[in-house]
């Protein structure tokens, strides 16, 4: 799982004159119940804390594009879950080339690509999000994947706090997961009693097929599979998030695994679902249907003049927010109000968190006040720094249908310290994020994959006004140091994988990006071509931890270490007589 630095914790106190007739406290609110927030507010509400949950979306656990993993694809285009961003990934020359380009026609409908009708407006480039219970982990692919080791302990010297290492993480991975795959038990770097489902795809799926296990032991052999003693079988089926030092160096074919069980998705919304059905009554309260637009500050001064949380401003209403495919501007849902005595925290995802947060006077002091928003802290880090992996793809058509799928481990000349590429490879149509994306066809195959180390996104997501029901003006920020090892990178997977296809004797393979035919297929000419269409699913970033000496930072280590001992020292407001709350599923 991609554990997101998304959660910021905003220290907080009561004012009791303010917030006494006010029926809405709670000690902690959360906003978002995706992966940042929905674990969090369940494992509060577990250890006794009342804490109010609230999601812009709603339950749609019977909902079977999010339930059943293998129908994602639906997931994405459901009106029922998602909400629509389009953004900017790159300088205007390579943005105007983007293939799946997405234009609003003036009928209203979407038209994608580079011709549309007269008339149209261009949206730009498609970026699903989920706003249901349970975030995006309701539609995302479900891979289960631990990140580097470096990529722990760097936020652990970062901030001096080695509750971050990876091998303190991995006691947490063992607390939540339940591992399906294993034999129960056998293994101390798992948890088999946890929340979150774990199994690993079947990886005689890969091998059913004569042609699909050709091309997958031909990649596991130019990685170097055939020196060793296991099969295409065993290799494939190596444990990806075993505890084993070498693993971020490890290249090979491998077989996904997923947070589901059976093929049904495991995701926070089990969580949530669970902790409000415990018979234990613990005290979580979940409001749906309701959109944040402000946290709220006591306006009593500390000593040291520091702002408090002690709150959040919503709109209460179904699709409130305009990314929301049913969104009506004519109906502006029903203002309130809730109070948090010991913390509000935000985790509304890496677009909306930042979007929150300066709407609530917290940002770059200069674009607050160019949009009129009374600015609470200067904090120039809020929706800078965004990052993503970079997707691409190599695709065509077999003469005759390759059933399958497999995944790939590889490492560029340009990766910095672990392997930097994951390809997905199967007989599918995903080479990019636009309305209406495709799944699965016949005698279609493809290798995407992920750079997953880039080092040159430098995204924004930024205000467009003040109006919290607007969505913000994202720049993913893609090569800002132009044609550099981020594209190389990239250059080189395609590269590695292309002959591998044509490997096939008796099955031709005609390939369609990035060398569609009559295209003279050099390094060069492939460099323009990925860079204009290069595309991106995993933001993040927007509200980073930081070192405490970081002027970017918009969490640091400063504000958690004080805020703990404030509320360890000193609760300001005296929670035991607030009346005991039950589990709540608000409408
Ligand atoms: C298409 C796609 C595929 C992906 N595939 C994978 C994968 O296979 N494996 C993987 O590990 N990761 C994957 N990811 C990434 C992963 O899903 C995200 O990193 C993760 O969901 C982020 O969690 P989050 O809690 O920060 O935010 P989100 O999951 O975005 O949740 C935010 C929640 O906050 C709510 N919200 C937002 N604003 C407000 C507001 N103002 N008021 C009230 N509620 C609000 C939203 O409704 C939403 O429910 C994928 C992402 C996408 C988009
Ligand atoms: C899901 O369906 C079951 C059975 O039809 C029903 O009892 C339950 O209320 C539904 N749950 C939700 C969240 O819609
Ligand atoms: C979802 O997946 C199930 C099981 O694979 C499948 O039977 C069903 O048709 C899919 N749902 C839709 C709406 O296609
Ligand atoms: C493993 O065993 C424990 C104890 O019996 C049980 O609670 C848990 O559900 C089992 N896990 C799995 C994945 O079967
Ligand atoms: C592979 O094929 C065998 C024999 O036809 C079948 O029993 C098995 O279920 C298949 N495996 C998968 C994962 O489809
Ligand atoms: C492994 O496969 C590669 C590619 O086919 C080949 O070049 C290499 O010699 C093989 N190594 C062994 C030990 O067979
Ligand atoms: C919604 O709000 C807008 C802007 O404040 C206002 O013009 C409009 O009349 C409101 N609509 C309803 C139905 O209250
Ligand atoms: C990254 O973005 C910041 C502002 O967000 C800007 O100051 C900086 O110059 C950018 N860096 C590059 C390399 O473009
Ligand atoms: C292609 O040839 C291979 C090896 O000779 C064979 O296993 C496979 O079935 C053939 N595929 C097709 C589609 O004829």
């Amino acid at each position: 799982m991609r554990l997101s630095p998304l959660l910021l914790a905003l220290a907080s106190t009561a004012v009791a004159a303010q917030t006494s007739q006010d029926e809405n406290v709670h000690e902690y609110i959360v906003v978002g119940s995706g992966p940042g927030g929905g674990p969090l507010a369940a494992r509060l509400a577990q250890a006794g804390h009342s804490v109010l949950l609230i999601d812009a979306g709603e339950d749609q656990f019977n909902n079977t594009n999010s339930r059943i993993v293998y129908n994602n694809t639906l997931a994405i285009n459901d009106p029922l879950t998602r909400w629509d961003f389009f953004v900017n990934r790159d300088e205007e020359e390579f943005e105007r080339e983007y293939e799946f380009t997405t234009w609003r026609r003036p009928d209203g409908e979407f038209y994608v690509g580079l011709d549309p009708p007269e008339g149209s407006e261009r949206l730009g480039v498609y970026y699903p999000r989920a706003a249901t219970l349970g975030g995006c982990a309701m539609h995302n692919a479900a891979t289960i994947l631990l990140p580097a080791d470096v990529d722990w302990n760097d936020i652990s010297e970062i901030t001096g706090d080695d509750s971050w290492t990876a091998a303190n993480m991995r006691k947490h991975f063992v607390s939540l997961e339940r591992c399906n795959y294993l034999e129960n038990g056998s293994d101390p770097s798992h948890g088999f009693t946890g929340w979150l489902d774990t199994s690993q795809g079947d990886a005689s799926w890969s091998l059913n097929n004569s042609d699909l296990t050709s091309l997958a032991q031909l990649t596991s052999n130019l990685l170097g599979g055939n020196e060793t003693a296991f099969t295409l079988f065993e290799l494939l089926s190596r444990d990806q998030n075993a505890n084993d030092p070498e693993r971020d160096q490890e290249v090979g074919v491998i077989t996904p695994h997923t947070h589901s069980r059976h093929g049904v998705r495991s995701s926070p919304l089990d969580l949530i679902r669970s902790t409000l059905g415990d018979p234990r009554n613990f005290p979580l309260v979940v409001q749906q249907h309701t959109l944040v637009t402000k946290v709220l500050f006591s306006d009593r001064s500390s000593k040291k003049n520091t702002p408090r949380s002690i709150g959040v401003e919503y709109l209460q209403g179904k699709s409130l927010y305009s990314a929301d495919p049913r969104y009506d501007p004519d109906t502006n849902g029903t203002l309130g109000r809730a109070y948090a005595t010991k913390e509000v925290i935000l985790a509304g995802g890496v677009f909306n968190t930042p979007q929150i947060l300066k709407l609530s006077g917290i940002g770059l002091r200069s674009e607050l006040e160019y949009f009129g928003i009374p600015v609470v802290k200067d904090l120039p880090g809020v929706g800078t720094r965004m990052k993503d992996n970079y997707d691409a793809v190599l695709y065509g058509t077999f003469a005759n249908p390759v059933e399958g799928w497999y995944d790939i481990w590889y490492k560029t000349a340009a990766a910095l310290r672990t392997r930097d590429i994951h390809f997905y490879c199967g007989r599918m149509n995903f080479m990019g994020f636009f309305p209406g994306m495709p799944g699965w066809n016949p005698n279609e195959f493809e290798c995407g994959f992920m750079q997953l180390h880039p080092r040159n996104i430098n995204g924004t997501v930024r205000l467009r006004s003040k109006d919290p029901r607007e969505v913000p003006d994202i720049h993913l920020g893609f090569f800002k140091n132009g044609n550099d090892e981020d594209l190389e990178s990239i250059l080189e997977a395609i590269n590695f994988v292309r002959p591998i296809f044509h490997s096939l004797g008796n099955n031709t393979f005609t390939e369609h990006r990035p060398c569609a035919a009559g295209v003279e297929c050099t390094d060069d000419w492939q460099r323009h071509y990925l860079r204009a269409q290069v595309y991106s699913h995993h933001a993040t970033g927007t509200c980073a931890l930081g070192a405490d000496d970081d002027p970017l930072a918009v969490l640091q280590m400063l504000d958690l270490r004080l805020s703990s001992r404030r509320f360890g020292a000193r609760p300001l407001f005296d929670v035991q007589k607030q009346p005991r709350r039950s589990p709540v599923l608000l409408p």
